[in-house]
């Protein structure tokens, strides 16, 4: 089974097959980069080798990928660039120790997964440092991850003691009806770049606590956040092979991952054009697949919204990680009535927006991960100019040049505008204007996507009403922020797959066996 398109992107873009993914041009750090590359290296937190059974491994042809900082061009690091050799060894490897990291009693395996959350958090202005240099995110935000990717750790940690199964009523007198929870065996987790700490927390968390052993492949563009987390692993007395990180080839990476018939269950988050290929391979071996795909979130501002509520709250969904999430808002619908007053806020809200490098003070909007991300920004931008929607702010490219776009309004989108179809992951907010609620749900129903919606209104029953009829997995009623590790996260539609996060998520990495006991008579 072959994945012909690249594992690397949470959009559709479609790279060549080489071991050099940077596309902006790169330069030699700056004495400050430089100094926090140090900082980080003598705290033994900057890996750039694979992980495999517990061992630092380089690819074995010894090729490498520059890591760059998207906000300069500047080259961080080289890591490994595995292929397939080195993956199907991660696989080995995590198919021998989950020999007897799933025989381990659920405390003893929460202990571990305590140890490590307690070693993040420890750690986390540095792992802050490291996701700011090479995703570009503001650095407060980035600290932020990190605890939101802790939170996963000590959830799972807790809930490993808490794998329950059942005992049903019989339907005949000399028998009994069991039920148990097993791991499903050995993972592999493909993790996107716009939360390269958090998302994989999210999936090896529950793994683990299950008792799975798990083959993480990182993003290219992200890969030293994994490689400290895996280290940190380690410290933490996880045993060598239960958790093993490879990068490099995606396309072989991908492939043998799908191919193996040890691998059982394969958890991606990224674009839905991967995420429907990864379902296709994973077809041939009938793996478990959970996907967290694309979104195209609507948010509505209804004419009985609390504007300052609104407002807050538009902003947030909008512009966390400068609108590189797949919760971010991608269509603003605003009704009629509060159209005028809610855009002219909402435009000098987001002119104040500090845009810049994401270690500089009071920066709260950083760089777009690379240049295909910009040109995919600006194309939909013009497309929705050339159909008469207005630039209300911003428009273009920031002055700061790389891959900085500016925070960006547009008024008098419609629906079917390119922009409002298709997920944007940009600091582009498009605003449409309704008049009626059942228009509002038409057009927010109106899309193959599911994830998150949001709806603002002061009206208890408008909210229940909204909130039930909207198609999707996630629905934040008067708040632009939901994410939180004690929820299910997860899709309608061809937003994906399964749930990650809460008890929900457990489910995701185990088999249910139904055990008979009979002639007890
Ligand atoms: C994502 O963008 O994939 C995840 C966002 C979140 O966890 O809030």
């Amino acid at each position: 089974m072959m994945l012909k398109t690249l594992l690397l992107h949470r959009t559709t873009t479609i790279h060549s097959l080489r071991c050099k993914f940077n596309t902006i041009p790169h330069r030699e750090m700056t004495t400050g980069t430089q100094s926090i590359v140090s900082r980080l290296k003598s705290s033994g937190l900057l890996q750039t080798k694979g992980l495999i059974g517990g061992k630092w491994t380089d690819a074995y042809d010894g090729r490498t990928i520059e890591v760059n900082n998207p906000a300069s061009g500047e080259v961080i690091a080289s890591v490994a660039c595995m292929g397939e050799k080195e993956t199907k060894d991660a696989i080995s490897s995590a198919y021998e120790a989950f020999g007897h990291w799933s025989k381990l009693t659920g405390s003893e395996r929460s202990n571990r997964l305590r140890s490590w959350y307690n070693l993040l958090m420890e750690h986390k202005e540095e792992l802050g440092e490291l996701i700011t240099l090479e995703q570009g995110k503001p650095l407060k935000e980035a600290i932020g991850e990190v605890g939101y990717g802790a939170s996963f750790l000590e959830f799972f940690a807790e809930e490993a003691k808490r794998v329950y199964g059942d005992i049903i009523p019989s339907t005949l007198p000399d028998r009994r009806v069991l039920v148990i929870k097993q791991p499903v065996g050995v993972v592999a987790a493909i993790t996107p770049w716009n939360f390269p700490l958090a998302m994989i927390t999210r999936k090896v968390g529950p793994a683990l606590a299950c008792g799975c052993t798990v083959v993480i492949k990182p993003s290219e563009f992200t890969p030293l956040t994994a490689l400290a987390a895996a280290e940190l692993a380690l410290q933490s007395g996880i045993p060598p092979g239960v958790l093993n990180v490879v990068m490099g080839d995606a396309p072989k990476i991908g492939n043998s991952l799908l191919e193996s018939t040890q691998v059982r269950k394969i958890t991606f988050t990224g674009s839905t054009a991967v995420g429907k290929k990864l379902m296709a391979g994973a077809a041939e071996t009938v793996k478990k697949v959970s996907l967290e795909l694309g979104g195209n979130a609507p948010c509505i501002v209804f004419d009985d919204a609390d504007l300052e509520v609104a407002l807050k709250g538009t902003l947030a969904t909008k512009f966390r990680n400068s609108g590189q999430t797949c919760v971010c808002a991608n269509r603003i619908l605003v009704q009629e009535g509060i159209y005028e007053k809610f855009t002219s806020a909402f435009s000098n809200a987001v002119k104040d927006l500090k845009v810049g490098n994401g270690f500089s003070e009071g920066v709260v909007q950083g760089p777009l991960i690379n240049e295909a991300a910009v040109q995919k920004v600006e194309s939909f931008v013009q497309d929705a100019i050339s159909k008469g929607a207005k630039v209300l702010a911003g428009g273009k490219r920031h002055s700061l040049g790389f891959t900085f776009y500016e925070p960006t309004i547009i008024g008098d989108v419609k629906n079917d505008m390119l922009i409002a179809r298709q997920e944007v992951f940009g600091p582009v907010a498009p605003i449409i204007r309704f008049k009626t609620e059942e228009e509002a749900i038409q057009i927010a129903n109106d899309t193959n996507a599911g994830l998150a919606a949001y709806l603002f209104t002061n009206s208890i029953k408008r909210s229940w009403r909204v909130s039930e009829t909207l198609e999707y997995g996630i629905v934040g009623v008067n708040e632009g922020l939901v994410s939180t590790e004690v929820a299910p996260f997860g899709g309608y539609k061809q937003s994906g797959l399964g749930r990650e996060g809460s008890k929900y998520g457990l489910d995701e990495y185990t088999e249910i066996k139904y055990i008979c006991m009979g002639n007890l008579g």
